[in-house]
């Protein structure tokens, strides 16, 4: 059984990539609406949150999780994988969705020492993410670190994540996007950037907004998809994480909020049925 987890239900993007790219393969997915959204919650908050509900969900069964949530990625990943994890669960794993995003806007493998030949194309990369994203610095430092070449663009969007989570309606989050949009070009003296990121979850949701709203021929790069990929090369090398049950099934949904409000409003979001079930609060340490 693999995890997913999300501060909310905008991590359903990218469990449906998962899900499509291992059918095979048992998922555990859980939002922790109840203390949503991080993306404004000091750094040590979100650590605390989201190594307590990756503790959850490892004493679940899972062996691996997926922090399909940018703003923990960003914030609490490198906390989880250099501390918690040896300490307390050594045999288990957490990965996140920035390093597959920075290879792909690198073209540079994580882990590769950069040759001298390789060279990358000069280009504008804009991001779009939470508040908390965008000031711990992930993306641009990453980058700068494999191509420097690349200038990353950082757009913070604070209300958009908790806008699409509410479901607001569709003129409403058109003039979010726009926002959004205006101040990354007002960034760049009004010049297209070649490509952009979607560096939240929910934001694949309205990726069509961001297409409309940015000039013609910006690159709109697929987080889910992405991240999907890098699992699969990721379970190649270590397929001990992947449960191979061979007995597929669909994900099993839990929040820590109201599992009916949060059946609704994912249920509204993704324009499917979508049941959540409630967590088990006994398994929080
Ligand atoms: N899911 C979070 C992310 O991907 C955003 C929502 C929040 O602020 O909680 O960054």
């Amino acid at each position: 059984m693999i995890g997913v987890f999300d501060s909310g239900h905008g991590g359903l993007t990218v469990l449906d990539a998962l899900v499509a790219s291992f059918p095979r393969e048992r998922f555990v997915y859980l939002g922790d609406h109840a203390a949503a959204p991080y993306g404004t919650r000091p750094g040590p908050e979100v650590l605390e949150l989201t190594r307590a509900a990756v503790d959850v969900l490892f004493r679940r069964g899972c062996r691996l999780v997926v922090l399909a949530c940018n703003t923990a990625s960003a914030i609490a990943l490198r906390g989880i994988q250099q501390e918690w994890l040896p300490a307390t669960w050594p045999d288990n794993r957490v990965l996140g969705v920035l390093v597959p995003m920075v290879e792909a806007i690198t073209g540079t493998p994580w882990h590769a020492v950069r040759p001298d030949w390789h060279v990358v194309p000069a280009r504008t990369v804009g991001v779009f993410a939470t508040l908390g994203t965008v000031a711990s610095g992930s993306y641009p430092v990453e980058v700068a670190k494999r191509a420097p070449e690349i200038r990353v663009v950082q757009q913070a969007c604070p209300t958009l994540a908790g806008l699409i989570e509410a479901g607001a309606d569709r003129a409403t989050l058109t003039a979010a996007v726009a926002v959004a949009a205006r101040g990354l070009l007002d960034q760049m003296d009004g010049r297209a950037p070649d490509a952009v990121l979607l560096g939240c979850t929910h934001y694949p949701l309205v990726a069509d907004l961001f297409a409309d709203a940015l000039p013609l021929g910006t690159e709109v790069l697929s987080q889910p998809e992405r991240v999907a990929m890098a699992l699969r090369a990721y379970l190649w090398r270590h397929p001990q994480y992947a449960a191979r049950t061979g007995v597929p099934g669909a994900p099993l949904l839990l929040t820590t909020g109201d599992p009916a409000a949060v059946t609704g409003a994912a249920t509204r979001l993704l324009r499917r049925p979508v049941e959540f079930h409630a967590w088990d609060k006994d398994l929080r340490r």
